[in-house]
């Protein structure tokens, strides 16, 4: 399989806090993979690395052959896109607006009418139909998500990251979120990196899984040899998890 995202030896630190510690990563094209791990390791700042949005101190990320620091800035070998912590809609700007922000800027060539259609196509798809004209502070917290995943497949990504699509919903909201991550997936054919506390949406999603710890991926295996592996921190992860789980009632521990 084609090693499309390559991560080599990465090092961030910000002032005396060092978040990755030579941190090493391979995705395959096509595959959905799931990093977990506990709050403030340094997941959200790992995706960040690899979309462009920060330089690392050293180490590489090369996508599709290509090194991520010989790219002119926010030229990307293969379009990428990413969902981030808390959705990140534009408040000022109503849903359709939201949604065709960043096709004007990979498709330049496309016409007023192509863009309502795109748009429209990709509202649909994440069941957002006929919410074109509402602004985000009228949203629910799954359909702001929703409305940030249509804002990504509209122009078609070929790499998309998620960092905690599910954080912060009820649990069926969660599962419809993952039903959409899993029909994206399908129709874009896309490679997909999903950030996650939530396990349960990890196995629902993921083809491979990864326990992120201590600036480093202490552990990366397909979804079944993952939960098998010997590992005394990866199951204080999971005995955490499942724990804070218990006690908030089956809510997600945390908003973000
Ligand atoms: N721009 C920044 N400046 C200073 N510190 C930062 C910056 N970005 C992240 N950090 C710190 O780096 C550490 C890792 O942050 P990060 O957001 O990646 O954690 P995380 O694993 O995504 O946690 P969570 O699960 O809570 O989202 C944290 O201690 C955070 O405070
Ligand atoms: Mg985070």
């Amino acid at each position: 399989m084609h090693k499309q995202i390559i991560v080599k030896d990465l090092y961030k630190r910000y002032g005396q806090l060092e978040v990755l510690k030579g941190l090493n990563l391979e995705v395959y094209e096509g595959e959905t993979l799931v990093i977990l791990g506990r709050s403030g390791v340094g997941k959200s700042v790992l995706l960040k690395q690899i979309i462009g949005i920060e330089k690392p101190d050293s180490g590489s990320i090369e996508i599709d052959n290509i090194h991520l620091s010989s790219m002119e800035e926010n030229r990307f070998p293969a379009k990428m896109g990413m969902l981030f912590q808390g959705s990140a809609l534009f408040d000022s700007l109503d849903v359709a607006q939201n949604t065709a922000f960043y096709l004007s800027e990979h498709e330049q060539e496309l016409s007023k009418n192509e863009v309502k259609e795109r748009v429209a196509h990709a509202l649909e798809l994440v069941g957002m139909s006929g919410t074109e004209n509402k602004m985000p502070s009228d949203l629910s917290g799954g359909m702001r998500k929703r409305a940030a995943l249509a804002r990504l497949i509209v122009y078609h990504p070929k790499i998309i990251l998620y960092d905690e699509p599910t954080t912060g919903l009820d649990p069926i909201t969660a599962m419809q979120i993952n039903d959409l991550i899993n029909t994206t997936q399908k129709q874009l054919k896309a490679t997909s990196i999903v950030v996650t506390h939530d396990i349960r949406s990890a196995l629902e999603i993921g083809d491979r899984l990864a326990f992120h710890h201590d600036g480093r991926i202490a552990q990366i295996a397909p979804k079944d040899e993952f939960m098998n592996i010997e590992d005394p921190l990866l199951h204080a992860f999971f005995e955490n998890a499942i724990l804070t789980k218990d006690l908030l009632h089956g809510q997600p521990h945390r908003r973000s």
